[in-house]
């Protein structure tokens, strides 16, 4: 097996309020544990395979080739996409992320096996020229919520572009979001702890996952989505302290004007349920999913 990695690289980009977005990320998606949590979306084998059932078939439907030989994974994680991928027969995947540890848990956890098909840069995905420099990609695949993490609005806007930047014309790019649909009312905070299992090797023990979300309108139309997460073991010991983390959040409408000025044309194809019946069935039984439920809707852009 070999999968190249590129060496990291510090991005001293800012989201809102001057955070740096490298911080965030380091707070948040570096963090093993939260990635060790039962409940969450990278133990589930089932999910990510229905995910690349969906974004396949709506690559079918949009370009009218069965099968792209490589696709751009923007925002990759932990590469729980990977193995379906190459299982359905794509031949190359490179995959992008800042999270230097999710990259790290996705290879010992999910690129076992691969034969060199799998190239990984940890880097922001707007540094397009280090990883794609021909422009000739078919399919980017972008699922598990991942747009609007650069919150600031000239950086959100530099982040569409890069999304298409690597597509060759009539590539396309899959993506899913969950828009203004998961913003409380403005003014409220939603307070939401449910019971997890952080499961790491032989280690396993039982915690409660508290999450605080409230939105703040911007001038522009968009909002800022601010969160909270915190992991307490069941006595009350802190396992994952307290940190924050922001969203974008941006309405359909300004979407599509946005991906307009980059050359792409935008569908909003609505829920991703109606498309998924694993996310169906996992919205309906247990709802657990946060912003992967409900308010999740799936996304074409097609660059012209
Ligand atoms: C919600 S996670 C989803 C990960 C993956 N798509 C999945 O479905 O499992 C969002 C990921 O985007 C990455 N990310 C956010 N902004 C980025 C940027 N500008 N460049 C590269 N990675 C970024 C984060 O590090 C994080 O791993």
């Amino acid at each position: 097996m070999s999968v190249l990695l590129e060496a990291g690289k510090q991005s001293n980009k800012t989201t809102f309020q001057g955070h740096s977005l490298q911080d965030m990320v380091s707070a948040h998606y570096d963090n093993r544990t939260l990635m060790n949590l039962e409940g969450e979306i990278h133990f589930d084998r089932y999910l990510s395979i229905d995910e690349v059932k969906v974004v396949l078939s709506s690559y079918q439907k949009f370009t009218d080739h069965e099968m792209p030989e490589v696709v751009y994974a923007p925002c990759a994680g932990t590469l729980r996409h990977v193995s379906p991928l190459l299982e359905r027969g794509v031949r190359r995947v490179i995959a992008v992320d800042l999270s230097h540890e999710s990259l790290a848990v996705g290879r010992e956890r999910f690129c076992q096996g691969d034969t060199g098909q799998v190239q990984t840069y940890n880097t922001d995905i707007r540094d397009t020229d280090r990883f794609a420099q021909n422009h000739d990609i078919p399919l980017a695949f972008l699922m598990g919520n991942s747009l609007g993490d650069v919150t600031d609005s000239d950086g959100h806007l530099e982040f569409i572009e890069a999304l298409g930047k690597p597509l060759k014309r009539g590539g396309v790019l899959v993506f899913d979001y969950m828009g203004e649909r998961y913003n409380p009312p403005v003014g409220e905070v939603y307070d939401t702890t449910w019971p997890d299992r952080v499961i790491d090797g032989d280690i396993e023990f039982d915690v409660f996952d508290r999450r605080q979300r409230w939105s703040v309108p911007n001038a522009d139309g968009t909002s800022t989505l601010h969160l909270t997460c915190e992991v307490t073991s069941i006595g009350g010991e802190l396992i994952v302290p307290k940190h924050s983390y922001d969203k974008l959040v941006v309405p359909d409408p300004i979407l599509i004007e946005q991906f307009a000025r980059f050359g792409m044309k935008l569908h909003c194809l609505g829920p991703l349920r109606n498309y998924s019946s694993y996310h169906d069935r996992r919205i309906r039984e247990k709802d657990d999913l946060g912003m992967m439920g409900t308010p999740d809707h799936l996304y074409v852009a097609v660059k012209e």
